[in-house]
């Protein structure tokens, strides 16, 4: 039996996932690692609203493990040495250089993981792919550890994480299931499965745990995701033919959600969807499918990311055009900066695009977000514009409560679906703004005939 993992990676994903798997297995030593020494220190702050990662439930059960079984420290070789499994966890983000620049994964942190693990490691290991990798990544790992000095028995598994974030503890308390993907012919390899499956069972019935041979594991996240990105995609496509037809979207996927072949989530129509691995895992599908030969495959899912930036760009210039074809000089609300509800993460977020085309455009930009921090919106914005940064400065406002941001402003942007955004007074808020008064919904998430009522200019996505 396992009684001590390490998890090389302390973010999005290794932070939640070890944080319940400490809580559910009290007799395993979990070491969190990062050679991120800010991250560390957040994740080791007293006050738990400085952790690192938002998370609803996430600080209760940090609260309740860490220093008990669950530690977070920059000590990397000393938590390998110490560790029977070691759950890699690294980003493993879109090249941004060389052969596959911009779309191949990098996989450079994976690496070096292997490496140091190669190095430093004593005694036999179990290996485990928590990273989203690409496909045969495991036997590039194999070779790395090979080539360990130290006769040690090194075994890889992958088991690729399926969280969403926003809902990271209620998705790893309760998940559709849990997928190992391993060298289940060999003695050693169904150990291995064996070993990891015993931690999950602490808290996931057996029927949701899944064994496969390690490529087919690989292979299933990012097939996952790409398939969970294409019905966004698919909607967001039909959203457009709404606004042509006086359909609705919200209507139209009611009724093909009935459909239990279709089914009825993931099926919201939106400015378009956003976070850090949907596109860079399509991406990445498109470079193996390209590898291999595969054109007519790449271009396939290809079309899923292109859908998504004519989704973007549609809704940026719909304000513009709505807006009697100019927002320069215009007072501009944009409601939410994190891709989605309940996370502090912005990357790919639809909002830092939208926001780029009305700066572009000259307008004034008011942004209030809940959970992102006034830094964290302007580094991203910096980091995707070519406007110099005192510029930038004087184009943008920043707010961290939304008490005075609407006065005379001449639009509303919502971006992210915020439930406090739903159930803000939008009469009064009509009163302090310019007339007409705009709102645009890149979320559809308020009633389009109250708003309408309140003597707003209302557009939704899809109708
Ligand atoms: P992240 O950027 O939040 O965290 C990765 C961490 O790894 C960083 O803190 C970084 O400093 C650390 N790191 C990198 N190289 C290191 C090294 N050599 N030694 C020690 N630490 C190192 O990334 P994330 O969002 O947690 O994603 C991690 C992986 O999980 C990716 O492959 C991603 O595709 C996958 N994934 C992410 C999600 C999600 O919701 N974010 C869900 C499922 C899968
Ligand atoms: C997604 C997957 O849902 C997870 O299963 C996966 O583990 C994870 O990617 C990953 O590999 O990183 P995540 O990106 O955290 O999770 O969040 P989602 O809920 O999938 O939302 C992604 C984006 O799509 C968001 O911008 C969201 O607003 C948008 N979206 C989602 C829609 O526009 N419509 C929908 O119906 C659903």
């Amino acid at each position: 039996m396992i009684k001590s993992i390490c998890c090389i990676g302390a973010g999005y994903v290794g932070g939640p996932t070890m944080a319940v798997i400490a809580l559910k297995n009290p007799h395993i030593k979990v070491t969190v690692v990062d050679v991120n020494q800010e991250r560390i220190n957040a994740w080791n702050a007293q006050n738990l609203d400085k952790l690192p990662v938002y998370e609803p439930g996430l600080a209760e059960i940090i609260a309740q493990m860490r220093n008990v079984n669950l530690f977070f420290s920059t000590q990397v070789n000393e938590a390998i040495q110490q560790a029977e499994m070691i759950f890699i966890s690294v980003n493993t983000p879109t090249k941004t250089y060389g052969l596959g620049k911009g779309m191949a994964a990098d996989l450079k942190y994976v690496e070096l993981c292997a490496r140091q693990i190669a190095s430093v490691a004593t005694t036999n290991k179990i290996v485990v792919e928590k990273s989203t990798l690409p496909v045969r990544t495991a036997s590039t790992i194999k070779s790395i550890l090979k080539q360990s000095q130290n006769n040690v028995q090194f075994e890889i598994l992958s088991n690729p994480e399926f969280l969403a974030e926003g809902t990271a503890i209620n998705d790893l308390l309760n998940p559709d299931r849990v997928l190992i993907g391993g060298d289940y012919h060999t003695p050693e390899g169904k150990n291995a499965i064996a070993a990891l499956s015993e931690i999950y069972k602490n808290w996931v019935t057996t029927d949701k745990i899944i064994t496969t041979n390690i490529w087919s594991s690989e292979l299933s996240k990012l097939t996952a995701n790409a398939f969970l990105a294409q019905r966004i995609s698919s909607i967001n496509a039909m959203s457009a033919i709404c606004e042509a037809t006086e359909a609705n979207i919200d209507e139209v996927a009611f009724a093909i959600g009935k459909d239990s072949r279709i089914g009825d989530k993931f099926l919201k129509a939106s400015v378009g969807f956003g976070g850090s691995c949907f596109q860079k895992d399509i991406l990445n599908l498109v470079y193996i499918a390209q590898t291999f030969g595969l054109n007519e495959v790449a271009d396939y899912w290809q079309q899923v990311i292109s859908m998504n930036n004519y989704q973007k760009s549609r809704f940026a210039r719909k304000i513009v055009q709505e807006m009697f074809n100019t927002v320069s000089g215009k007072k501009i609300v944009l409601l939410g900066w994190a891709f989605k509800k309940d996370t502090n993460d912005s990357r790919e977020s639809a909002a830092i695009d939208i926001a780029n085309y009305l700066i572009e455009e000259q307008a004034e930009l008011h942004i209030y977000d809940p959970k992102v921090t006034a830094q964290q919106i302007f580094t991203d914005l910096e980091k995707s514009t070519t406007i110099p940064q005192e510029e930038l400065a004087t184009k943008i406002k920043i707010y961290n409560h939304p008490d005075t941001i609407f006065q005379q402003a001449h639009a509303i942007v919502i971006v992210t679906e915020w439930d406090q955004f739903k159930t803000f007074n939008y009469t009064n808020i009509k009163k302090q703004m310019q007339q007409p008064a705009f709102i645009f919904d890149g979320r559809n998430i308020l009633n389009p005939s109250e708003i309408t009522q309140i003597g707003f200019h209302y557009i939704g996505i899809g109708k």
